[in-house]
């Protein structure tokens, strides 16, 4: 067999006006990760020389997206169609790439950014049959229960493919056919070219279809091939936003057995959201109602859950979270947080510290062993080892203007709805009585009682000129 270089025309211009969003349709994410980047990620495994994407709707958008999250030694290039005529005038467009002429005749594989649960595997039997055969054209097809929607494969008496027929434009007999197009093809380039030349958009609408490169290339006299697919579900063609859901199911279904074969305890699978992006490490259990999102890592022997929500969240080794939302925080080994606690973006949990029962903290550090067991709001504040932080204590890190932050030592031991008016530093093993309102540093060892809540007349008028007496600005 002559060696001919393999290369793919990925087809993402459209609006996906089905959709019914102001996002291009391709763009949106399937378990984190955008449509077209589940095709893409399968192309990275084949040996192709280069890759074409034809966008349009959303050009911009979707080259950036391409850019700054696909990684992989194929290069990858962009070709715009201007307006969206149709997927027969996209490949066109895309053909466009290969047209200097020390291209040698290829073949190319053609397919949609909205089939995102193609396996590598297939598209690579797909271009070896297409080969071993000498094949013009090779369609990928399934056999469905249900075609709705999708373009029919007619064939003559004799088995043989003549044409696809779109759903708006099939007849009675044909909408009965069972076997679909997949939108995933492999043609010989120098048969695809003058074949879509030759596509007209004479049909109900008004597109000019790459189905129809079928016909022509076949009454041209050559033979279509086809491959079919044993599992209809990993060529689903995303349109809407009710196969969007059908799509990131089997997703989740794929990236769960992927997990719990290499050693993650899913107490209930089908209630465990994992997105592509994230890594867990073996002996970890997730429990009902966990979302691991983004660059989230679990360590090893840890539990999540129930109920958790964590996004670029990093959590140590032999921790325990329940009921919690965290976002861009670090957890550290043998911690434990919640139930019910919400960490915000910079906090670091450290190591055996515990975060207890409703307790928000945003943009802390918390000491190894220090607790928040309790009720608290912590906000702009490092509280060093071993501190205990009493039930309702709240850092007033915001005086209306401006963040300030608050320091707590070592060992310090805080009393019940104690407030921290920061900036202020509470010292190594300092206490502050239930009810403290802290002002001023406590030097380590003292104590701070009591409520200094003196009165200031017109202070605002001072502090707040801006402001009306009701405290409007
Ligand atoms: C297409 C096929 C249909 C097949 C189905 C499989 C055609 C005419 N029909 O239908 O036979 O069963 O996929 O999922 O090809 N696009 C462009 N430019 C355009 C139009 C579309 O780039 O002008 C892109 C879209 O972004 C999309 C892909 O082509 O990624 C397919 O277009 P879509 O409108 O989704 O085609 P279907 O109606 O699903
Ligand atoms: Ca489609």
């Amino acid at each position: 067999m002559a060696y001919r270089p393999l290369t793919a025309i990925v087809l993402a211009a459209g609006e996906g006006t089905r959709m019914k969003s102001s996002t291009a349709k391709v763009l949106h994410p399937i378990c984190g990760r955008p449509m077209l980047l589940h095709v893409l990620d399968a192309l990275a495994e084949l040996p192709l020389e280069r890759i074409v994407v034809v966008v349009g709707h959303d050009a911009e958008q979707v080259t950036e997206t391409v850019k700054g999250n696909f990684v992989s030694k194929i290069s990858v290039e962009f070709v715009r169609q201007e307006f969206q005529r149709g997927t027969g005038d996209a490949v066109s467009a895309g053909l466009a790439v290969f047209s200097d002429s020390t291209d040698v005749d290829g073949d190319v594989l053609v397919l949609a950014g909205d089939t995102p649960l193609l396996h590598p595997e297939t598209m690579a039997v797909l271009a070896t049959e297409h080969r071993l055969n000498e094949s013009a054209a090779t369609l990928l097809t399934v056999e469905v229960p249900d075609p709705t929607g999708y373009g029919r494969i007619v064939r003559d008496e004799r088995g043989e493919v003549i044409a696809i027929v779109e759903q708006a434009d099939a007849n009675a007999t044909q909408l009965a056919l069972s076997e679909i197009n997949t939108s995933i093809y492999c043609f010989r380039q120098s048969y695809l070219s003058p074949a879509i030349r030759r596509l007209s958009p004479d049909n109900a609408k008004g597109e000019c279809y790459l189905t129809d490169a079928i016909a022509v290339i076949r009454s041209a006299g050559h033979s279509i091939l086809t491959v079919s697919v044993a599992d209809a579900s990993e060529v689903i063609g995303v349109n809407d936003r009710a196969q969007l859901s059908v799509a990131e199911a089997l997703l989740r279904e794929r990236i769960n057995s992927f997990w719990m074969r290499s050693g993650v305890t899913m107490v209930d699978p089908a209630r465990t959201y994992i997105d592509t992006s994230v890594v867990i490490e073996p002996e970890v259990t997730l429990l009902p109602g966990v979302i691991l999102e983004g660059n989230t890592k679990i360590g090893s022997r840890s539990t999540v859950g129930p109920d958790c929500r964590l996004v670029d969240t990093v959590v140590g080794s032999e921790v325990v979270i329940s009921q919690t939302v965290a976002r861009e925080v670090e957890i550290e080994n043998n911690a434990t947080v919640g139930p019910w606690a919400s960490l915000r973006p910079g906090t670091r949990v450290g190591k055996s510290a515990h975060i207890g029962t409703f307790v928000e903290i945003k943009n802390s550090d918390i000491g190894e062993e220090a607790k928040v067991p309790h009720l608290a709001y912590i906000g702009d504040t490092d509280i060093g080892p071993r501190a205990n932080i009493g039930a309702g204590t709240i850092t007033a890190n915001y005086d209306g203007r401006e963040k300030h932050r608050t320091q707590i030592g070592q060992d310090a031991k805080l009393g019940s709805n104690t407030v921290l008016v920061a900036p202020v530093t509470v010292g190594d093993g300092a206490y502050t009585a239930a009810g403290a309102a802290v002002v001023d540093d406590v030097p380590p060892g003292a104590l701070a009682k009591g409520v200094p809540a003196e009165i200031e007349k017109d202070w605002v008028k001072k502090n707040r000129p801006s402001r009306d007496s009701k405290g409007k600005s």
